[in-house]
């Protein structure tokens, strides 16, 4: 890998399916990235955990995203592709941090507040140090640039806390890093209902997935929340009709957009054709990622073999900063 180039790292959690939501959201942008930092992606397989116990499904699970990952435009030659559970050094260092970390602040945040209102019969501790192990997470690797969502963006802020806190009273070990954000590249797909964000975790006849059939997305559009049409030129538009422009403006051609923009404005806009375009448009870009995902699911050996060379290279980013955490503690090292 090349030196001197700033170091980029996110993760996603292996709850589900990865939809049009993840990959517009974060899977495009970090494969752009991959071209001009050093980056590492992860399946943050321990956190996972906090939320589901249930761990039958967990490898499977894993493995499913590292190949859609992967079939969305990751490159495991260009970046490093690894499961959190495969670098030992991460719960090391979330130990040190977990001593940085006061119960007042984690108890404030927002994730946890959620979650604890969603499973009041499973307010576990791993729950309460989430962020913790998301610090330890960007903290191994000395990283630079963290790219997340809005609903992240508390957690790179404790990170940075933490990191400053460790500085502050062992020495300077961590740069602190900083969420990352694309700017006006980064759009909001909403589901195809118009109630708020797509979502990963149940298959929903709103949501699509980067593994859903030809039929299967074009039904799904078909059945997506419309209406009669505006009937006043130049109308603003609901939600859930500017969530399937949305789509088109991703995956269809200018022309296409413009022509349903002026029929929409003109009050002649036909949702139907627009549907049937949209859903030859969606197809047409999610058959390559799903196609490529299915060869490399297909190849059991191949993802083993990503993955043990992710670890191998995070492990090696990990072990280094750990040699100087303990140097900064006062622990012997052997
Ligand atoms: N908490 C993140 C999410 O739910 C997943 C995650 C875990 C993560 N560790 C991370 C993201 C480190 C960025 C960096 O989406």
């Amino acid at each position: 890998m090349e030196k001197n180039k700033e170091i980029v790292l996110s993760g996603i959690r292996p709850t589900g399916f990865l939809h049009l939501g993840n990959y517009f959201g974060a899977l495009k942008n970090w494969a752009r990235m991959q071209y001009e930092y050093e980056c590492y992606f992860f399946i943050a397989d321990w956190h996972s955990l906090t939320t589901h116990a249930d761990t039958s499904e967990l490898s499977l699970i894993t493995r499913r995203l590292v190949a859609e990952l992967i079939g969305g435009g990751l490159d495991p030659e260009k970046c490093t592709i690894y499961a959190q559970s495969d670098i030992p050094e991460i719960p090391e260092l979330y130990l040190y941090l977990n001593m940085l970390a006061y119960k007042g602040e984690l108890e404030k945040t927002v994730t946890f507040k959620e979650k604890a209102r969603r499973q009041p019969d499973n307010i576990n501790a791993g729950l309460l140090t989430y962020p913790v192990l998301q610090a330890a997470d960007i903290l191994i690797h000395r990283c630079h640039y963290v790219p997340v969502g809005k609903d992240q963006e508390q957690h790179i802020e404790m990170t940075r806390n933490f990191a400053e806190r460790f500085n502050h009273r062992y020495g300077d070990v961590f740069p602190v890093p900083k969420a990352f954000s694309y700017g006006k590249d980064l759009v909001k797909i909403l589901s195809l209902d118009g109630s708020g964000k797509m979502s990963k975790s149940e298959q929903q006849m709103n949501t699509v997935y980067l593994n859903d059939d030809d039929e299967l997305i074009r039904k799904k559009i078909m059945k997506a929340r419309t209406d009669q049409g505006p009937t006043e030129p130049n109308s603003t538009k609901p939600e859930y009709i500017q969530g399937l422009f949305t789509l088109l403006g991703l995956v269809s051609s200018q022309e296409v957009l413009t022509k349903f923009e002026n029929d929409f404005n003109l009050c002649q806009i036909r949702y139907g054709d627009m549907k049937k375009q949209l859903a030859d448009d969606l197809i047409r870009f999610i058959a390559p990622i799903r196609n490529k995902a299915a060869v490399l699911q297909n190849d059991p050996a191949e993802i083993d073999r990503i993955l043990t060379m992710g670890a191998e290279k995070a492990r090696k980013s990990a072990e280094s900063t750990l040699v100087e955490v303990r140097k900064a503690l006062g622990f012997r090292h052997l």
